[in-house]
């Protein structure tokens, strides 16, 4: 493992992905904020050796690397989820590769369904902490300690310090931004009633199908993580409700205005 994120990080260097100081993951129907990226190198997972492919039509699968907000960013437009089938080590290999490539801080967005009765659909919620309720861990295995320790502990995985910033950077372009636990669960079915009680029940505010691993391999290697989950549906076990897929893609694409605008100001704010 540590070879191939060796390899694919010197690959890429080549390919002009140099220094990047923040490293950015796009959630479903998310993409809008890689279009003002002024871009300097771009490839698609396909022609990145050992990248995964993502199967998920709203995820684009695009590695770009420029600047944004006068920051050097590298984002991942499309990332990878145990539902479709690769296991915890593939779905964070990008991260890895991204931070590795010298990336001080991890931004992650996702699509997330809301169990805090007080969201509503289309708001965005900022990250306070997380519960891994995945069936696995990308740390499992013999420890890379070139990059972490075997046993990280699980203090200010999302780091106060920025959560501030990002609080800021919202009452700054007049965003309402909400604050909570997100839950991960492997999917690919949105949950019933019961287990909306039961994730409420269990501390969280939202839930969604990625983020945790992504965060995990970041904490390993000591750099801090923001999270941003777009509260896509509501998952209130009184009111169930039919939901789409499209429906939470079309939820996710408007509330990607605020988002693109919330992400951008945070960067110009936030110091490295
Ligand atoms: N549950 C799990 N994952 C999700 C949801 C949800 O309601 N909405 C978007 N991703």
């Amino acid at each position: 493992m540590m070879e191939k994120i060796k390899k694919t990080s010197e690959f890429l260097k080549e390919k002009g992905f140099i220094n990047p100081e923040v490293a950015i993951i796009l959630g479903t129907g998310m993409s809008e904020l890689a279009k003002i990226i002024e871009v300097k190198a771009k490839l698609s997972y396909k022609d990145i050796p050992d990248f995964p492919i993502s199967t998920v039509e709203s995820h684009a699968g695009e590695l770009i690397y420029g600047e944004l907000a006068g920051k050097r960013v590298i984002a991942m437009a499309g990332r990878f989820h145990f539902y479709e089938g690769y296991d915890f080590q593939t779905i964070t290999f990008p991260v890895r590769v991204m931070l590795y490539l010298g990336a001080k801080l991890l931004i992650v967005s996702n699509a997330a369904g809301g169990v805090n009765p007080l969201f509503k659909a289309g708001e965005i919620m900022l990250i306070t902490d997380h519960i891994n309720f995945l069936p696995g861990n990308p740390l499992r295995g013999k420890n890379l300690d070139q990059l972490g320790p075997r046993f990280p502990d699980g203090f200010e995985v999302y780091p106060p310090k920025y959560q501030e910033i990002a609080e800021e950077a919202a009452l700054e372009v007049k965003i309402p931004l909400r604050k909570g636990v997100y839950l991960a669960i492997q999917g690919p079915n949105l949950e019933t009633g019961a287990e909306y009680r039961m994730i409420r029940v269990l501390g969280a505010d939202a839930v969604g199908m990625s983020t945790v691993p992504e965060a995990l391999v970041a904490k390993h290697m000591n750099i801090p993580v923001v999270g941003f989950s777009v509260i896509t549906d509501m998952g209130l076990p009184d009111h169930m409700e039919p939901v789409s897929f499209e429906y939470v893609v079309n939820n996710a694409k408007k509330a990607e205005e605020n988002l693109k605008k919330l992400i951008t100001r945070f960067l110009e704010k936030v110091t490295l």
